[in-house]
Order: structure tokens, then sequence, then C-alpha cells
């Protein structure tokens, strides 16, 4: 289940990722240009709203999610909600909308340009419950059963980890918490020579998991009620193989639930 890029160690494909996501938060425009309309209209094609899109710092949409408008929607007031790889923050900044003052919104990524950058809008927009935090989602620098809520979009198929990341979801979140993921998977066996490719894993195909071993790594981790919510083609990837965009609801429960 670990990734492993061919042979290529865990590590060269994390700074590989690393350092892509740092050129494009520090290259990608963010305002007033015909990239910030494509990033938008990419938005709204994942299902989220043009009052989403007003109400979010605009420099945030830089159009990297694969959808998770669901998961937003199924938030509530003073939840606390975790983003796994927060990006420039702009599924942080709508949760944030959606759990209000008394709740909080913690944003997880380990590029420190996106960091940055989702730092500099809270503070521009005088966000009070929103918190950005530089770490990896394989070792989140987070207490443990603190969590109501994990959200993500797009990106545990960036880690080489993928179990050690569910492990990490379920050790934060409380009991009774859940996860509403976004992210993309495979049908079909990716050709050797995409699975092999820095620049394929960089672009969410190369570590994207067989969607059934993805769900496997989440329910080893302990999470129960596992089940996909919504699921379409993100792409045709080549003739054996297609790339779907799942959202994926998950529960840590005690006792004995059905899986
Ligand atoms: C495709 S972007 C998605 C960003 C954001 N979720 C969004 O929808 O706009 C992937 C993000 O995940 C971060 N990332 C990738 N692997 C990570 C890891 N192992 N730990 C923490 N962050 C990671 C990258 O730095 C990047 O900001």
């Amino acid at each position: 289940m670990k990734g492993t890029a061919g042979n290529h160690p865990q590590k060269e494909i994390k700074e590989f990722v690393r350092k892509r996501y740092g050129e494009i938060a520090r290259t990608r425009r963010s305002c007033c240009g015909s990239s910030t309309r494509a990033h938008a209209d990419a938005a709204l094609s994942m299902g989220y709203s043009e009052e989403d899109l007003r109400n979010v710092p605009e420099a945030s949409n830089m159009g990297l999610g694969c959808g998770n408008p669901t998961a937003l929607a199924s938030l509530k007031e003073g939840e606390t909600v975790l983003d796994l790889g927060s990006g420039s923050g702009f599924d942080v900044f709508l949760a944030a909308k959606r759990v209000g003052p008394s709740g909080e919104v913690i944003g997880i990524d380990m590029t420190e340009e996106m960091v940055l950058k989702a730092k500099a809008s809270a503070s521009k927009y005088r966000y009070k419950n929103v918190e950005f935090r530089l770490g990896e989602i394989e070792n989140l620098p987070i207490e443990d059963n603190s969590i109501d809520v994990i959200i993500s979009n797009c990106v545990i198929n960036l880690s080489p980890d993928k179990e050690k990341v569910f492990q990490e979801a379920y050790r934060v979140l409380k009991t009774g918490g859940r996860i509403m993921i976004s992210d993309l998977v495979t049908e079909g066996e990716l050709p050797e020579s995409i699975r092999k490719s820095f620049d394929a894993w960089a672009g969410c195909v190369a570590g994207a998991l067989e969607k059934n071993q993805y769900l496997t790594a989440i329910k080893r981790a302990g999470f129960k009620n596992v089940k996909i919510v919504s699921e379409r083609t993100f792409s045709e990837c080549c003739s054996q193989a297609q790339i779907k965009s799942v959202q994926v609801e998950a529960y840590k429960r005690t006792g004995r639930t059905k899986t």
C-alpha cells in the first residue's frame, strides 16, 4: 500500500511534490486575470457555488481540488474541522463560515509557500476561527481525540504512505467524529511508465490507489461505515485505466458497528 513511484524512496517523492506545490504557490496568478476565471470555472464544475466563490479570499482558489462541497455542506456550527493538505486555504475558508465563530478550522500543509499564502489571506480578511500549520499529514501536529470532522481535497493520493495518513486521521478524531474526503482513485491498472513518473505523481495520478485498495486502507485504520458518497470520472488515463474522483465518508466509532 506504500507508494513507490517505481522504486523511488518515499522521501524523494515527497520532496518532489513539495517543490512542485511550492512553485505553484509562487507562480499561479491569484487575482484579476484569466487564470482566476479558469479557477472559478473549475470550482463551479466541481459543485461549488458562485456564492461559495464570493465568500472566500480570491487568492485561496487555485483550482487545485477535485471537489468537496458535500463535505463542507455537512459541517455544523461549533465543530472543530481539520483540512489535510489545505493548500492556499480554499476549503478552510469555506468551512470557517459553516462552523461559525464558535467553531474552528485548522489547515495542515507541508509546503511552506502554501501555508504562507493561506495565512496572508486569513490575516488580510481577519478570519478569527482559522489556523494554518506547517506539517505532514503522515505525522499530524494535532492532539489525539481533538477533531470533529476531517476534510481533505485531492491530497491523500499524493502521499507515499496512505496507511499512515488514515491512522493519523483516526488518532486525532474524537469518537463519533468523521472524515469527509475527496480524492482521486483508479479503476484498472495504471501503466508502469505512469506509476514511475514523478510528474504524474505530483499531478495526482501516479500515487492514486485502486478504488478498493483505498477503501481497505481506511477500514484498516479502524474506521467504520466507510462509504463512497459520490463518484465521477475525472479523466480517462489510458486504455486500461480511468481516474475517478470519489467523495468518501467514514466514522470513528467504538464498540461493535457494521463496517
Ligand atoms: C492538489 S493540492 C490541493 C490543495 C487544497 N486541498 C485545495 O483543494 O485547493 C495538494 C496540496 O497538498 C499538499 N500536500 C501534499 N502531500 C502532503 C503531505 N504528505 N503532507 C502535507 N501536505 C501535503 C501540497 O503541498 C498541496 O498544497
